[in-house]
């Protein structure tokens, strides 16, 4: 029978990548907090959703590493609260992150790859996997990184920060850590897919291609014709940033979705018309 996506429950589906969904319940945190637990299984009890998509997290790196403990509750144990909770018959499905990685294979990590992570953000997303393994019947972890997404609104992360120093005479930008940058809207479309066809496991959902944040700046100076200086910077530069794993790339060892490139042109030309 085909899952009803009308019926799908996405938490943090006014974030970055939730905008993206466009199916399903997306309540607002106040009628869903994720760490309240009578509430969030009073509203799934009450919902009887066909999957939960749980997207909701504490994402912020640097908060995460000042507040472990938060990140913990936020990201491990109110995911295992809502999986418990999918016991109403809802599959599973938890957006993960690159962050599980200690970032030092010399290659990108595939689902075969053991997670061992280094920062408070990542070990906090890992034990929310290992929640969703044992507490939810029918679940789909869908690791990603490095995603961009949002447009002039609701862009605050590496590319609208990018976008956002245009009119200044210099750009830095780190050219020794590698990521595959990833478009929301194709995380979003691929997640929907995966959704439908009843795909479970682990599965990593990333742009092809890898790149450093220089590689990314340096695309997006291009494309907008910036006439100032783009330098690039390197990690012994940067201190106390939990972020700064030197390897971030994913790959996927079963789906293939388009270059970062041509994903990042669309999202410019889409979602940045009229710039600077
Ligand atoms: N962005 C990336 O590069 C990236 C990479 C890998 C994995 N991911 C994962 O992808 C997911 C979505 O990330 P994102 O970039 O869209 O993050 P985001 O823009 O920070 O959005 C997070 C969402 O979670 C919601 N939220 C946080 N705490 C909540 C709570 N207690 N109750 C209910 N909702 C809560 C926020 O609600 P408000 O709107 O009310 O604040 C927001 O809608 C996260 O699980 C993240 O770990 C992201």
């Amino acid at each position: 029978m085909t899952l009803d996506l009308n019926r799908v429950l996405v938490t943090g589906g006014r974030g970055m990548v939730g905008r993206y969904a466009d199916f399903g319940l997306r309540p607002f945190r106040e009628a869903l907090d994720i760490t309240d637990k009578t509430q969030a299984l009073a509203f799934i009890r009450t919902a009887k959703p066909s999957a939960i998509l749980h997207l909701a997290a504490e994402t912020d790196m640097r908060y995460c590493e000042a507040h472990p403990k938060e990140a913990l509750r936020v990201n491990a144990e109110a995911t295992a609260t809502l999986a418990k909770a999918a016991a109403v018959g809802a599959r599973f499905v938890y957006l993960s992150t690159n962050a599980v990685f200690d970032g030092l294979k010399e290659s990108p990590y595939d689902e075969d790859d053991i997670p061992y992570p280094v920062n408070a953000y990542g070990r906090s997303k890992y034990e929310g996997e290992e929640y969703v393994k044992a507490y939810a019947k029918e679940w789909l972890i869908v690791r990603t990184g490095w995603v961009f997404g949002g447009g002039r609104a609701g862009d605050k992360r590496f590319v609208g920060r990018i976008i956002s120093q245009l009119k200044a005479p210099e750009i830095k930008a780190i050219a020794d850590n590698f990521g595959a940058p990833t478009y929301a809207k194709d995380l979003m479309s691929t997640i929907k897919e995966l959704i439908l066809s009843g795909k479970t496991g682990t599965v990593h959902v990333a742009n092809s291609g890898i790149a450093s944040r220089f590689d990314q700046a340096k695309y997006i100076t291009d494309f907008f014709a910036y006439h100032g200086k783009i330098t690039p910077m390197y990690l012994r530069d940067l201190t106390g940033i939990p972020s700064s794993l030197k390897n971030e790339a994913l790959v996927s060892k079963t789906l293939r979705l388009r270059s970062w490139q041509e994903a990042l042109s669309e999202y410019l030309k889409t979602e940045w018309p009229h710039n600077v």
